[in-house]
């Protein structure tokens, strides 16, 4: 066969393989290897180019240079054509998974807090807050607690200096407010509180409180009561019951504990209530005349109320939580639920 036969199979070849190519029945490499590799069909021209008769070499150059160039363009087109099919797809593809936007979570702390807040804007409380870092005058003298009194034991302290500390109850932000205000007062105040307790399912070194105050003339236990049996009505619904159970608070006289009863469905509920059925939620009182005092209030012709809520342990029980570490770690699985 002479090398004009053959240059013109070659075409003809590469013109059945490109059809071939085109209805994907061979791959592109396949048709590179097979003409332009090594061992290829236009190398194999080339070897056999090498034994023409020197006189015949210019003509048949070209031509195989020719028919080299065609055959290298036409597949660097296809190449061509097949990346940039390649990445249309990849922007394309209507059946990829949505891009992923991670949207946060309310804590479930501040759920109830802004519950709580809600409940008590409705009847006329304003909202303030007080310093985390504090002194021992705001958050113990001020309050009836004297040094050495054994309510300061109750409490294990964070000292920062010997009169600095980081404050174990809201109750300090009552005495900012009511030095800086005067009667009548409605106030809460929501915040952090530390004590230095050994960290465990059920207790850490940081928690949240909400205080209550009110002060005004002529304020009476049974306003007290009806106050917080506002909350509970409204906060887990109108079937709550709820009972005072006399307490001690050196900055309260007299004192009360409030309990909602929980009931005693099963296991985990006489875990929680220790049998009773009962839940303690919160600490509460008159405001003791003392207090008043070392705020420059006349006690003869006014008087007040004021509570502390446990905030953990209220998101606890609404949302079935069991270990109050939850609360704190960061476990974004965890804080997700809380949408
Ligand atoms: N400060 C008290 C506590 O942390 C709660 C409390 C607040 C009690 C206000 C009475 C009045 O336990």
């Amino acid at each position: 066969m002479s090398l004009t036969d053959k240059i013109i199979d070659v075409k003809k070849y590469f013109k059945n393989d490109c059809n071939l190519f085109k209805e994907e029945k061979i791959g592109l490499d396949y048709l590179r290897n097979k003409y332009l590799g090594r061992k290829g069909l236009i190398n194999t021209i080339y070897s056999e180019f090498s034994k023409l008769p020197k006189d015949q070499k210019p003509q048949f150059g070209l031509e195989i240079n020719n028919l080299k160039s065609n055959i290298s363009e036409e597949i660097d087109d296809y190449m061509q054509k097949k990346h940039i099919k390649l990445s249309n797809a990849k922007n394309k593809d209507l059946t990829l998974p949505g891009q992923q936007y991670n949207v946060g979570s309310i804590h479930p702390i501040t759920i109830i807090i802004n519950e709580i807040k809600l409940i008590f804007e409705k009847i006329g409380f304003s909202i303030v807050y007080g310093p985390e870092v504090d002194t021992e005058y705001y958050n113990f003298e001020a309050l009836n607690i004297p040094k050495h009194h054994p309510a300061r034991d109750m409490q294990d302290t964070f000292y920062i200096t010997d009169s600095t500390l980081l404050r174990t109850h809201t109750s300090a932000s009552q005495i900012h407010h009511m030095k800086n205000n005067k009667p009548p007062i409605r106030v809460i105040s929501p915040g952090k509180v530390y004590r230095n307790e050994d960290i465990s399912v059920r207790s850490y070194c940081m928690f949240h409180q909400i205080e209550g105050l009110f002060v005004d003339e002529d304020v009476s236990f049974s306003d007290l009561k009806g106050t917080l049996e506002y909350f509970a009505k409204e906060f887990f619904g109108d079937n709550i019951k709820t009972r005072f159970r006399p307490s001690y608070f050196p900055f309260t006289e007299p004192s009360a504990e409030m309990d909602v009863y929980w009931g005693l469905d099963n296991e985990s509920d006489h875990r929680i209530t220790k049998g009773t059925g009962w839940l303690e939620i919160l600490g509460c009182g008159m405001v003791n005349k003392k207090v008043f005092k070392s705020v420059g209030y006349n006690s003869n012709n006014i008087s007040g109320f004021a509570f502390g809520l446990g905030i953990e342990r209220i998101a606890m029980l609404k949302y079935g939580i069991d270990d109050i570490r939850l609360l704190y770690n960061g476990d974004v699985d965890f804080l997700r639920q809380f949408k």
